[in-house]
């Protein structure tokens, strides 16, 4: 049985002043009318073979979680609460042994809460080529043929072509978030895939590689989960065990270093939606390439994304430039400085 795991712990910081610590991008309806946790969710409810989700989200977001589920009509397997965040390696071993717990056979589908596909229906034909893998003890990723040479991606390598699986692969190499001039060279390379960040494997298979790699970790999350604590609505892990866990991603700690893993080309119009031009390029454009939402004037402005939540944006004669307006705070940035965002936080956050 396979279990999907949607990892809704994020912060979000690039999408300021619209994504907050408080209300983080997968909790917003920032591209569609359903916040991306319940799109995410949707996504793989009724699939054939798969169980309902299991959401790891921070304490603070208990409820604001368990409320966009039910609107959704989504009955969550349960919801994992992590009493302080630690990055993904620890999330994903929580959710591990919890799922060990109820199914010692269990198949873990990792979701990140936040991210865009369009095309759904090749998403699940890609789940169902992936399983094929995973039956084998291999711990599969989802590859995206890279567009830029992004940084902030893991790049994979494929290897031989596998069998029993139409154009799958071994993971020849597995990068972390490379300097630009390698992240140059593997998009020119054209062997090279993005790491979507979505991943399929047993969970035995994970412990077992978290083990040999991290055994810090694994030993944490399965204390943490041993000694947590289950309520009606939630499952607590347990504060002491889960902070004394070292804080890495599974991307660092097991997917560079295991010799198990297999990428699954995926051609399912992915976006981590990252940052607001990444945001832009999934929305849908008017005539002269604007992204609009709210009540916005435009006069003369191209190529750019406005969106006012709680008042009248008025833009004229600019291109390429985002603005966004919301009840406390405005952003006004070029598309191509947006990256630089996220130090627009580290200030606001340095005053407080
Ligand atoms: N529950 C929980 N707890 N979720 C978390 C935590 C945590 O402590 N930290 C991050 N997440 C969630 C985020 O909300 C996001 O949905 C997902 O896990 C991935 O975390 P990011 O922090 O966004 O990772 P990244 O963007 O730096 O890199 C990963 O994603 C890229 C693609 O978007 C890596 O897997 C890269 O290799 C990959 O290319
Ligand atoms: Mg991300």
């Amino acid at each position: 049985k396979i279990y999907p795991v949607i990892l809704s712990g994020g912060a979000g910081t690039r999408l300021w002043p619209l994504s907050r610590a408080v209300l983080p991008k997968q909790l917003l309806p920032i591209v569609a009318d359903k916040t991306m946790l319940q799109d995410t969710a949707l996504r793989v409810a009724g699939l054939p073979g798969l169980m309902a989700p299991l959401v790891v989200c921070g304490n603070d977001h208990r409820f604001m979680v368990a409320e966009q589920l039910r609107a959704a009509n989504i009955t969550p397997l349960g919801i994992l609460l992590e009493p302080v965040g630690r990055n993904t390696a620890p999330a994903v071993a929580a959710a591990a042994h919890f799922l060990k717990s109820i199914d010692p056979e269990a198949v873990m589908l990792v979701l990140p809460a936040d991210h865009v596909i369009t095309n759904t229906e090749a998403f699940r034909e890609a789940v169902t080529r992936a399983a094929t893998q995973v039956a084998g003890g291999g711990l599969a990723t989802f590859g995206i043929v890279p567009q830029s040479p992004e940084t902030g991606y893991g790049y994979i390598r494929r290897g031989a072509p596998l069998s029993g699986c139409d154009s799958c692969y071994k993971v020849e190499r597995f990068v972390e978030k490379p300097d630009l001039a390698t992240a140059e060279a593997f998009v020119a390379d054209g062997s090279y895939y993005w790491n979507s960040g979505m991943f399929m494997f047993a969970a035995d298979r994970y412990l077992a590689e978290l083990a040999k790699f991290a055994p810090e970790i694994a030993v944490a999350a399965e204390k943490a989960v041993g000694d947590g604590y289950r309520d009606l609505d939630f499952c607590r892990l347990d504060e002491a065990a889960f902070s004394s866990c070292p804080s890495d991603s599974i991307d660092y700690a097991v997917m560079e270093h295991t010799g198990d893993a297999v990428v699954v080309p995926a051609d399912i119009g992915w976006s981590d939606v990252g940052s607001w031009s990444a945001l832009w390029e999934v929305q849908q454009h008017d005539e002269n390439g604007n992204a609009r939402r709210g009540d916005v004037y435009l006069d003369g402005v191209k190529n750019s994304l406005v969106r006012a939540e709680s008042r009248i944006v008025a833009v004229v004669g600019v291109e390429d430039i985002v603005v966004v307006e919301t009840q406390d705070a405005v952003l006004v940035a070029h598309k191509s400085a947006v990256q630089r965002v996220k130090q627009v936080v580290e200030h606001l956050k340095s005053k407080e």
